[in-house]
């Protein structure tokens, strides 16, 4: 059975004509079990709508979601037990902040919530650890999001959602406010973390360079629609839509045959 199923999904958005934007546009996508999943395509292109409707954050105007085999749930205690497994890293990270609380407080939220710590010291010892994979120092934990960069921020949402080490994860450009180091940092910590045999893991991005290695299957939207899908090793070396082509020559600044060719030869 398939992680993720996604059949006929249409999003449109606004009412009036001159409003109307078609977000989504009849989309389809199946992601098994331990894959990951690069989701990539021009700005506007649907890409954080498709990421909140796979993840059950909204609800498509058309078509079905399956998770697990399952619709997902809306409300109630079935869908806070189903959050748990199903986490989505928004793609503005500030915007998922609450401005009166510290970034401990964020985080021990969660740890409570799911009662992740049987006592106040595992729990202390859960949010030092959980900040420090994402590069975090303990101060940077007593601070509210005003006082942290737009990167700093980033991480601790990302931090946050593993804390519940959620069998689908769907991350919504998580590293766009990043340093090339601190980036390298977290996708390996995603890398790490987020894969496995019985996990899915799907990464908004702008980044050819992240995917590559990260994901195994790549899809490339544009207007709405999936227009090109993929292994990743055969969508970088032999993309056939223009979009994907003009993508892979920014990204590696060669060409994608070139690129092949520098790849078999190595
Ligand atoms: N809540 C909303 N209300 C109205 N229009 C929206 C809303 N959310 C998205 N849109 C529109 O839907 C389209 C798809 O937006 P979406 O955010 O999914 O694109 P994206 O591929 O994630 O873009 P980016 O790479 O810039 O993040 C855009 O035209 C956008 O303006
Ligand atoms: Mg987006």
């Amino acid at each position: 059975m398939a992680a993720v199923e996604a059949h006929g999904v249409r999003q449109v958005y606004g009412r009036g004509l001159k409003d109307r934007v078609v977000a989504l546009d009849g989309v389809d996508l199946t992601v098994q079990k331990g894959e990951s999943l690069g989701i990539v395509g021009e700005s506007g292109s649907g890409k954080s709508t498709l990421a909140r409707i796979l993840t059950g954050i909204e609800q498509p105007h058309e078509g079905t979601v399956l998770v697990n085999g399952r619709p997902l749930p809306t409300a109630g205690r079935a869908w806070r037990e189903r959050r748990r497994q199903l986490q989505l890293i928004p793609q503005h990270a500030g915007g998922a902040l609450d401005a009166r609380v510290t970034m401990e407080q964020h985080l021990a939220e969660v740890v409570d919530a799911h009662h992740l710590a049987p006592d106040r010291a595992a729990r202390r010892r859960l949010i030092a650890d959980s900040l420090e994979r994402v590069g975090l120092a303990a101060e940077h934990g007593r601070k509210r999001p005003r006082q942290l960069s737009g990167g700093q921020q980033q991480r601790v949402i990302i931090a946050r959602s593993l804390l519940l080490s959620p069998e689908i994860l769907f991350a919504d450009e998580p590293t766009s406010a990043l340093d090339l180091l601190v980036r390298r940092q977290i996708v390996d910590l995603l890398n790490v973390t987020c894969r496995g045999p019985h996990r899915v893991f799907a990464i908004v991005t702008h980044d050819l360079q992240i995917v590559d290695g990260l994901c195994d299957r790549l899809i490339v939207m544009k207007n709405g629609k999936i227009v090109e899908s993929g292994p990743t090793e055969t969508l970088l070396s032999n993309p056939q839509h223009a979009y994907t082509r003009q993508l892979v020559t920014a990204a590696f600044q060669t060409t994608p045959s070139a690129l092949a060719a520098v790849r078999e030869a190595g």
